[in-house]
Formats: structure tokens, sequence, C-alpha cells
């Protein structure tokens, strides 16, 4: 596990900003999973700026994100695919060919998480997927639990996940749909690479716990441990526990 610590949370997206124009410019045609959360805004504000620069092309990209709330459709403001639009896809232009969603108002959630992961399959698999991570340890919309399923898989969020997730509702958790579709953790562990992100104190107990506990279905993101090429991104913040 390479874990990188870095003095803010400015510097944190910079690096990983860096990390993921590196890799597409290294391979142009790169299977990027991408996350959503508050986490990242940073890191796509700056690979927005840097593809205005024309610091790379993302012509040939593909990207699959983790995960979809259950329910809304894909216009809907608290979306992540319309999150996502704003933040990456139309700024970098992204043809609709180029963008693997989950399909939240899908009838067959199990058809629709099969569907998904057949496209993974058939773009080669994912080269590198960032994750964030919950503070109650999710990666995802992985969920504590006794057991997790390692296939794209229809989930009950947790009461503090629609909390956290309440700033895309209005601010308003009630209005967080109650179940979602999401990567399994095999699926996600099945990527060539990972690059976790995290900033805040908020976020030390779990990268802790997650990092140097044991691995277990209590804590999702403790099975990032079982991956050979895991990349931690974290401010001071994030990291004070380790
Ligand atoms: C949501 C997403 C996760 C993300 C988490 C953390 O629950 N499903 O993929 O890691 O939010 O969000 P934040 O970055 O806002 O703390």
């Amino acid at each position: 596990m390479k874990i990188q610590v870095f003095d803010s949370s400015h510097d944190v997206a910079e690096a990983l900003a860096d990390r993921v124009a590196c890799a597409i410019r290294q391979q142009p045609a790169l299977v990027l999973g991408l996350p959503t959360g508050r986490t990242p805004i940073r890191t796509y504000e700056r690979l927005r700026r840097m593809h205005a620069d024309l610091q790379f092309d993302a012509t040939r990209l593909t990207t699959f994100n983790l995960d979809e709330f259950a329910g809304i459709d894909r216009s809907h403001p608290g979306s992540f695919r319309a999150f996502m639009e704003a933040q990456l896809f139309a700024p970098l232009r992204l043809r609709p060919d180029q963008i693997h969603f989950l399909d939240g108002m899908a009838a067959d959630a199990d058809a629709e998480c099969a569907r998904y992961e057949a496209a993974i399959e058939a773009a080669g698999g994912i080269d590198l997927q960032i994750v964030g991570i919950g503070a109650n340890g999710h990666i995802g919309f992985n969920e504590p639990a006794d057991t997790l399923q390692a296939r794209t898989h229809r989930v009950t969020l947790a009461d503090s996940t629609r909390r956290d997730n309440a700033g895309l509702f209005g601010g308003d958790a009630a209005q967080v749909p109650r179940e979602a579709l999401s990567m399994g953790m095999g699926t996600i562990l099945k990527a060539r690479a990972l690059a976790l992100i995290a900033t805040g104190e908020r976020k030390a107990p779990c990268i802790e716990q997650a990092m140097r506990g044991p691995v277990t279905t209590r804590l999702p993101a403790s099975f990032l441990q079982l991956h050979p090429n895991v990349e931690l991104y974290l401010d001071r913040a994030a990291a004070s526990r380790l």
C-alpha cells in the first residue's frame, strides 16, 4: 500500500488529478472508475482546468461510476449522474458512449447490475479506480454488514449515509433514496489499480481501522488491504491516526 500524506486537501486534489492525467497521457484509452461525494470535487475541478489547458486528451477515455441512487432518474439534480455530468462529463466533453453508469430507474435491478458487470468485462476491466470512503467505512455504497455481496448489486443505505448525502437533496435526509445500486467490493478489487482519496479529521478513524485493523465486512474499506496496488491520497487530518 502506497500511503501519501499531503499538507492540505488542495494538495491531495492536485496530486490525484496529476496521477489521473498522467495515466491518461500514458494510456489514452484508459478505463477509469470514478466516485462521487464531496471529497473528489477539488480533484475534478483540477482535472477540468488541466483539460482546458490541453494537458490531456479525453476523447478515448472510458468511465465507470461506482454507484447510483435507486428510484431517481439521471436528470434528478440529486443523482450521481447529474453530479458527474456537471463535475466532469460535460466539461471534458465526454460522449455518451464513453460513460457507463448504473440506471437507478431500471425496472429489473438484478438485470441492470448484471449488465454493468458485463460492460466492465467488455471494456477489458477497470485500469484505475478512484474511491472515496464513507465515514462508516463504506466504499461505493457497500455498507458495513455481516456479509457483503461481491458483485454489483442493490443495497439498502445506512441512515448515516443518507444523512451524509443530504446535501444533494436540499439538505433533507428524508429525501435521500433508501436504496442504491453499487459495484460490489469484488468488482472494485478487480481494478488493476486503486486510488483512495480521503480528507478531513472525520475520516481519520475509519482510515486507521481500514488500513491497520482486521479485514472485516463491518468495515468494507478494510478489504482494500487485499489489493496489491492501492495508493492512498490523504491530507494530514485524515492521516492523523496512522
Ligand atoms: C457517497 C458515495 C461514496 C463516497 C462517500 C463519501 O456515499 N457513495 O462513494 O465515498 O459518499 O462522501 P464524501 O466524500 O462527501 O465524504
